[in-house]
């Protein structure tokens, strides 16, 4: 019985604290370039260049990439309208499961 307790007790608390986190959660979604860089070194390196300001083994160098371009390329493979691609090649891959992390990606890239 004393342990049914403990478990009810334990379920109010972290519930409580469910609710008290509602704030720092939302300001954890601002853009952020130590999130964009974990992805960045996590997915994108297999091609492009780990120093994002060179070209990498099979992909062109990406520093300075605006959002808009980040997201026409992992979400469409596709380019922002009036881009000029640095290549004409259709080899990247899109990566929608990302798209959360777009902002984050182009405050690391800027
Ligand atoms: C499988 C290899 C591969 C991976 C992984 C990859 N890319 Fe690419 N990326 C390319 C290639 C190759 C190009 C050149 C265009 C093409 O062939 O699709 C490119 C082009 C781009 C461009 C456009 C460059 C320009 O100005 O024309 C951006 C921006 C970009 N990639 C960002 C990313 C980001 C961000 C990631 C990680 C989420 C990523 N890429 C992962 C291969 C890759």
């Amino acid at each position: 019985m004393k342990k049914l307790l403990l478990i009810f007790l334990l379920a109010l608390i972290s519930g409580a604290c469910e609710k008290d986190s509602d704030q720092p959660v939302k300001a954890a979604r601002l853009p952020d370039a130590v999130r964009g860089k974990r992805v960045y070194m996590g997915t994108c390196i297999q091609c492009h260049n780990s120093d994002p300001s060179k070209d990498g083994p099979v992909a062109p160098a990406v520093k300075g990439a605006s959002e808009a371009l980040i997201e026409a390329r992992i979400l469409h493979r596709a380019y922002p309208p009036g881009y000029t691609p640095k290549r004409k090649t259709t080899t990247m891959p899109a990566f929608p499961y990302l798209k959360s992390a777009i902002a984050d990606l182009a405050a690391f890239l800027s």
